[in-house]
């Protein structure tokens, strides 16, 4: 019989819509792991401070506001078989905070040092049973500086565009590749500046430029490199 692979944490950061967050998925799947997506919980902070007028046309954020809210903002993951959902006060908000609209008013909300502590808690706690996989930003420098895997995915800015149109095209979504470029460059600006936990690579992490991989030889990769890791351990 086999030995039970000792479970471990597993984290995967990298730049916006380099793909990391499908690979954490997948792997998750493979290795019968928990994931979570912590961009997630920005992405549903953000479209509650935007649904009660914290942000207005401009992108200035009541900051204030939002602190005083912060506290009661119920975040959470529901799984449906397959397929895992985010849910803001219990109603599913998933395909709502992928919007370009969220897009485009999420990095300074993440970038707010109390909104990070809060999340930063609570993806901690969820991370206190090994066995798990999140991506994100700075889930290998701040979240989990102790994890045994870490990711660093990046890819070129125009590939990263290029796949982010497609999924939102496919979702019904009418924007054109120099809106979502402009995004992607000027997320990748205030993500990596910010004072607070900056995406930057972990000195211990690997890095995995995907800019020519297609998504099986991603995931591939990504496996081969968890066997490895639980192989030494
Ligand atoms: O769209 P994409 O998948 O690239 O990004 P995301 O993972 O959904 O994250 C959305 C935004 O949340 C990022 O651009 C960051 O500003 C912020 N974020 C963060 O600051 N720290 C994390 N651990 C995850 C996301």
């Amino acid at each position: 019989m086999q030995p039970t692979a000792p479970l471990i944490t597993i984290a995967i950061d990298g730049y916006s819509s380099s793909g990391k967050s499908s690979m954490a998925r997948q792997l998750a799947k493979s290795i019968g792991y928990r994931y979570i997506d912590s961009g997630a919980m920005y992405r549903a902070v953000t479209l509650y401070a935007m649904r009660h007028g914290m942000i207005d046309a401009e992108g200035n954020i009541d900051t204030e506001a939002l602190l005083e809210a912060l506290p009661g903002i119920d975040i959470s993951f529901r799984i449906n078989g397959d397929t895992q959902s985010t849910t803001l006060g219990g109603e599913d908000v998933e395909s709502e905070i992928r919007s370009m609209a969220v897009s485009n008013n999420v990095s300074p909300v993440a970038a707010i040092p109390q909104v990070r502590h809060a999340l930063v808690t609570m993806q901690q706690a969820m991370g206190q049973q090994k066995g798990i996989v999140m991506d994100g930003r700075d889930i290998g420098t701040t979240v989990f500086p102790h994890a045994e895997m870490k990711i660093f995915v990046n890819a070129s800015p125009q590939t990263r565009a290029q796949r982010r149109l497609a999924e939102l095209i496919e979702k019904g979504s009418a924007v054109t590749y120099e809106e979502v470029l402009s995004n992607v460059i000027n997320r990748d600006n205030i993500d990596r500046n910010r004072k607070e936990s900056p995406l930057r690579q972990a000195d211990d992490a690997i890095e995995l430029d995907n800019s020519t991989m297609s998504i099986e030889q991603q995931n591939r990769w990504l496996l081969d490199r968890y066997n490895e890791i639980i192989a030494r351990l």
